[in-house]
């Protein structure tokens, strides 16, 4: 049987982790590619992750490249190029200088992995799926944000931390978009079953929620840039259902026309993810105050999709 191969685009901090997390579980060949400048990172860290494989037991073709026709054949092609945000900055303030890195990126895919699902992470995420979106023209299923995974993974940990239990028994829901504003959502949140409503009190559950929406600025403040290992599992999650068709349900920034009455834009809502990427998107029920809120965190995704179409005028 051919293997499985996943490109990753950046081989910065979350782009490599996403390497060694995929590597690890022997999702396929991984290519990682950076700028020519940074062609000796990419190729080191591929070359240094490649003599994992007799310790960690994996079979799989690892490279480093500046070369954009190394991507072909790709099943998913992970984008993780631009730049993070250091102390007292916000995703926001990104926008302007990896709108131009997304875009040219997503050209290069265009051309050279046409069939591949493509999954975003550089910030302002969902500002930049939407531009992928637009670069490429490729189908709404083929384009998809990685920002659920990690805000519910946050948000579990802190909830098991508070109730002393296993995280593996936390099934969690959030949705909107990947700012301070997302939604967590506690009636969607269980502890094998049990309504985490029934075990902990809401003083208790906002304290994650909140701890959860301002996770990713914890650490830029503690480590003088942004997280790796968490917002690089949650990519991994999303390409390990792609590639072996797993049909999970997880939370993804995925194009909404209808669906919540978003009316086109890329936020975050529970989808089916399986070799056709966004397979379907969920629709639950919100009450007035949940509905609120996401409408909040839409409007927000909205305004950065606005910076991004003046800058770009021809992304329509
Ligand atoms: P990093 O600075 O460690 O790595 C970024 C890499 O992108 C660098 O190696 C750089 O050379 C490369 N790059 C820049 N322009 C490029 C281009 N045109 N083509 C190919 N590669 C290019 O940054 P880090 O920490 O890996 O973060 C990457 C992005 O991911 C940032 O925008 C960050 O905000 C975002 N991020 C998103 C998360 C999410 O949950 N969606 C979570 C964590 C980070
Ligand atoms: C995070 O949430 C910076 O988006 C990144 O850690």
């Amino acid at each position: 049987m051919q293997r499985a191969k996943l490109s990753i685009i950046g081989a910065g901090n979350v782009g490599a982790t996403c390497a060694h997390w995929a590597a690890a579980k022997e999702l396929g060949d991984i290519v990682l590619l950076d700028i020519p400048d940074k062609v000796g990172v990419a190729k080191g860290k591929a070359l240094d992750l490649a003599c994992c494989a007799p310790m960690e037991r994996f079979d799989a073709n690892i490279i480093g490249t500046s070369d954009y026709t190394d991507i072909a054949g790709s099943d998913v092609v992970i984008v993780t190029a631009g730049l993070p945000r250091k102390p007292g900055m916000s995703r926001d303030d990104l926008i302007n200088t990896n709108v131009k890195i997304v875009a040219s990126v997503s050209e290069q895919i265009k051309t050279h992995a046409p069939n591949a699902v493509v999954i975003l992470v550089s910030n302002p995420l969902d500002a930049m799926v939407y531009t992928a979106w637009k670069v490429t023209g490729f189908p709404t299923n083929q384009i998809v944000g990685q920002a659920g995974c990690l805000d519910v993974a946050r948000y579990s940990a802190f909830l098991a931390e508070k109730l002393g239990c296993s995280v593996e028994d936390i099934v969690a829901l959030l949705m909107g978009g990947h700012g301070d504003d997302m939604v967590p959502l506690p009636r969607y949140t269980s502890v094998h079953g049990i309504p985490i409503t029934e075990l902990l009190d809401d003083a208790t559950i906002k304290e994650c929620s909140d701890r959860a929406k301002v996770g990713g600025g914890e650490v830029v403040k503690l480590m003088g840039t942004s997280a790796y290992y968490a917002p690089a599992s949650g990519s991994v999650q999303m390409a390990e259902a792609i590639i072996k068709d797993k049909k999970r349900i997880l939370p993804c920034a995925a194009y909404c026309d209808s669906e919540y009455g978003v009316g086109g834009y890329f936020v975050g809502v529970p989808c089916v993810l399986g070799s056709n990427g966004v397979e379907k998107i969920i629709e639950v029920k919100l009450d007035n105050d949940e509905r609120t809120l996401l409408d909040e965190s839409v409007s927000h995704v909205k305004d950065l999709v606005g910076i991004v179409r003046k800058a770009f005028p021809e992304l329509g």
